[in-house]
């Protein structure tokens, strides 16, 4: 890969504190969670960091879209909490705010409130960005399909730390890879989700890749 990745960082994450922006926005209907794909996909990087001897895994998502600055309880990351700690056996700490005494807490991971309660993460501000940047040593995005946006925690981040890509965001680059640098045979696509009018500049892109492939 001409990108850096986790997994480069075998060997150098002992007692490191290494903060993961991952995607934990999931369906949760009536206070139930109906699809834990998202976060059973963040695992790897988790548990691989931990296994490496990181000191502390700081988690970092968006969840829904709050009125900008607003503290909506209804997409408070808290929700998603315990799911976490089933994926992960164990119990993690939760952080309302980046003011959290990290040295304070006693679980090896802790799980930051969502990223959009804070207006300048939409705004893509520099200054919160460097907060996000400062929170640990080490600093991974997995979470590939944000990826677009151009928010503190995605782009502007790069101003002031070195990203990490994760397993996941390294699995979905080469997925897209293998079906965009496809030079011979035919190629099939199924696109699914929601939210078409952010994705249509992806769609046409590909369009344009798979006629050419053709
Ligand atoms: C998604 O669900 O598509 C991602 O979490 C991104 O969410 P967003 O469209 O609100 O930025």
């Amino acid at each position: 890969n001409e990108y850096n990745t986790l997994q480069h960082l075998k060997n150098n994450l002992k007692n490191k504190i290494v903060t993961i922006r991952i995607d934990a926005n999931i369906p949760i209907v009536n206070g139930v969670i109906t699809d834990n794909s998202r976060l059973k996909e963040a695992l790897p990087s988790i548990i691989f960091a931990l296994n490496e001897g990181a000191a502390k895994v700081l988690l970092l998502s968006h969840f829904g879209r709050p009125k900008a600055g607003k503290r909506e309880k209804e997409f408070s990351l808290m929700q998603v909490k315990e799911e976490i700690e089933k994926l992960v056996g164990e119990e993690i700490d939760f952080a309302e705010n980046f003011d959290f005494k990290i040295s304070n807490s006693n679980k090896r991971i802790i799980l930051f409130e969502n990223l959009r309660y804070n207006e300048e993460e939409e705004k893509g501000s520099e200054t919160f960005a460097k907060t996000l940047a400062n929170l640990g040593d080490i600093y991974v995005n997995d979470a590939f399909s944000c990826a677009h946006r151009p928010h503190a925690s995605i782009s502007e981040i790069r101003k002031f730390t070195k990203v990490y890509a994760g397993f996941l965001m390294e699995k979905e680059i080469e997925a897209i890879t293998a079906i965009t640098s496809k030079s011979s045979g035919k190629v099939f696509t199924i696109v699914g989700g929601s939210k078409v009018s952010t994705k249509i500049s992806l769609l046409k892109n590909l369009v344009k890749k798979m006629v050419h492939s053709l």
